[in-house]
């Protein structure tokens, strides 16, 4: 491939920062944006009865399935064509170039963005998909040899993709040779670093002096979106990316707290020497951060959002506090990780939408602590307070958010069983926290409360009120459980629900969130496989009214796979999610399913489905 150098992408960053700067200026912001659905009157009614859609079965198969007087369609699969230039995808031998103009692989995090910027419009807009990882072993077939030539494959496969889809009379389709298609990746997507470690000596390297200007991105999980239309995009598990540990280098203690060991998922450091950290030891610290850029521009220069900590992002969930302080949510999905908040010094304008643009880059990190009683306290990561000093190695605010995971350690940071999705019920305000699993737990504590805890819980934090408006900047919080996840029926997981669970009605390893517009949260698994050989899925899952903490499964998932990035239109009448990683644990040459074109020359595809009713009422009523 033709890559740019370093100068290029320098220039090309200083052009597109004007573009960026250019359209903020002109856009007037109108309140109210995608991703998130408003709330609709029939919550109430909807909440006191049961699902009217019958359970589907928990049992693995090949299929996709989702319950009668429902119809799921694939939208988007890995390799299928979304810039122009996009050649046709041969799963036999992909090739890099096609695969940089293609929908990526493994999708998660899906966003829903109305068009025109500003509406609700249910009907038109950009689905912005984070496309998590490469597993070499499923993507290409024996056949193929040229190492160099995966490895870009799998460069340009990962990260972003933004897609045009629009509602006409025969259903959902892609819009194709959209304005709006855009690839960001983990090679030529410049990207800017600001905030607190934006510029910072640790993040230097020989390919950028600055500090301050990252090649691209990967890792990319879950997700949210802010009110005033960007995305925000999670980089979770980019150690796995790199090879080498960096022993010897300042950073070696750093890098062994996020857990590298030396060995790479992928040979990206075979061809390229910033994915090994023995060469590169300050590579790393330009990854595990948030990113946020503008779906509406194709030109604009995502930004990573350094203020917003670094660990294994799992989600961004932003929420306006009262007084107007933009709140940001995230987990730290690793057993025994934290769950941290960030909320911002300045204030969300909704009219004028340029002055939102830096908003994510200064204002105060904290972490949570829950006691036992059922209160949590948010405790601040700031450099020169308590433990976060010199002394400590924390010199300024930029090693306090390089080496979060360490500055949380020595607050005391209540340690979770691997914080997911998080989610604000656009009702209450109250937040829900998924937490997959932790089976190695020995200790437990009042928020996660089981040893061995193999099926994951959900936390709901409720935050004080101030006036009429939740102040989810406060320094103190409530915690309950909402479920303790399993299967009822297994004597050793201690599953408990609200009342109405059981049979069908239970689920395993809760991992991402969303809200409808009737106010029910739904929740996506992952690992209901590994613990009891069930199929992952989507679950509808009251949080108020007689249904409370009940789930109620509404897709099982092809064999292998994880339901990852549930998300609504603003209508509550289309749902969208990913399947990622279909015939995980199988092979290429003899997959355990070829969901979802079931054609014996191509291989599982990780997609983006979309589900309507078939009478046109709202999903899950
Ligand atoms: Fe990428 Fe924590 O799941
Ligand atoms: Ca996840
Ligand atoms: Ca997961």
């Amino acid at each position: 491939m033709n890559r740019p150098t370093l100068a290029e992408l320098v220039a090309l960053d200083v052009s597109r920062r004007g573009a960026l700067k250019g359209l903020f200026a002109t856009t007037a912001w109108l309140a109210g944006c995608g991703g998130r659905a408003p709330v609709s009157p029939m919550s109430v009614e909807t909440l006191t009865r049961p699902p009217s859609f019958g359970p589907v079965s928990h049992e693995a198969d090949a299929t996709l399935r989702v319950p009668e007087g429902y119809t799921a369609k694939v939208l988007i699969r890995w390799g299928d064509a979304l810039l122009p230039g996009s050649n046709h995808f041969d799963p036999q031998q992909p090739t890099p170039e096609g695969q940089a103009a293609q929908f990526g692989t493994n999708n998660d995090f899906i966003a829903y963005m109305p068009l025109p910027l500003g509406s609700q419009n249910p009907n038109h807009g950009l689905l912005c998909v984070n496309h998590e990882y490469a597993f070499t072993p499923l993507m290409f077939p024996a056949s193929m040899t040229d190492a160099k030539a995966k490895v870009d494959v799998e460069l340009n496969a990962v990260g972003h993709s933004v897609v045009e889809i629009k509602r006409e009379a025969g259903g959902w389709t892609v819009v194709p040779d959209s304005l709006y298609a855009r690839r960001i990746k983990a090679v030529n997507t410049p990207m800017r670093v600001q905030g607190p470690a934006g510029g910072h000596h640790r993040l230097k390297t020989p390919e950028d002096p600055t500090g301050a200007l990252v090649e691209g991105t990967f890792a990319n999980c879950a997700g949210g979106t802010t009110p005033w239309g960007t995305v925000l995009i999670a980089e979770e598990n980019f150690h796995k990316s790199f090879r080498g540990t960096g022993a010897g280098s300042a950073e070696a203690a750093n890098h062994q707290r996020l857990e590298f060991k030396g060995k790479s998922r992928q040979q990206w450091a075979e061809h390229y020497p910033r994915f090994d950290v023995d060469q590169r030891p300050t590579e790393p610290n330009r990854y595990g951060w948030v990113v946020e850029y503008d779906p509406y521009d194709r030109e604009s220069v995502p930004v990573k959002r350094t203020a917003l900590g670094r660990f294994m992002h799992e989600s961004a969930t932003t929420v306006v506090s009262a007084g107007g302080r933009v709140v940001v949510y995230s987990g730290d999905d690793r057993r025994n990780e934290y769950l941290y908040r960030f909320v911002s010094d300045g204030r969300y304008d909704p009219k004028v939408r340029e002055n939102n643009r830096d908003l994510l880059d200064s204002g105060t990190l904290s972490v949570a602590q829950c006691s036992d009683g059922g209160r949590l306290r948010w405790l601040p990561l700031v450099h020169g307070q308590g433990p976060l000093v010199a002394a400590n190695g924390f010199n300024d605010q930029g090693d306090v958010v390089i080496e979060a995971r360490r500055a949380a350690d020595l607050v005391g940071a209540t340690p979770m069983d691997r914080p997911e999705d998080v989610e604000v019920d656009p009702v209450t305000g109250r937040v829900y926290v998924m937490l997959t699993e932790n089976k190695y737990r020995s200790t437990p504590n009042g928020a996660n409360p089981r040893t061995g805890n193999k099926c994951g819980h959900v936390l709901e934090l409720i935050p004080p009120m101030a006036g009429k408006a939740v102040d989810h900047a406060a320094d103190e919080m409530k915690w309950a459980v909402l479920l303790l996840a399993g299967d009822p029926a297994d004597p050793e997981s201690g599953a408990r629900y609200g009342k109405g669970a059981g049979s069908e009605n239970w689920l395993s390893s809760p991992d991402n969130g969303a809200f409808d517009g009737l106010g029910q949260l739904w929740i996506g698994t992952d690992g209901a496989g590994k613990v009891y050989g069930k199929a992952d899925g989507l679950f509808r899952c009251p949080v108020r009214g007689p249904q409370r903490g009940v789930p109620q499964r509404f897709v099982a998932a092809p064999m292998g796979a994880e339901l990852t990035g549930p998300c609504f239109t603003p209508d509550s009448k289309t749902l969208f999610f990913a399947i990622q990683h279909p015939a995980e644990g199988s092979t290429y040459a003899a997959p355990s399913t070829r969901w979802p074109d079931f054609d014996p020359s191509r291989p599982p595809l990780s997609s983006v489905v979309v589900v309507t009713k078939d009478d046109g009422d709202f999903i899950g009523k």
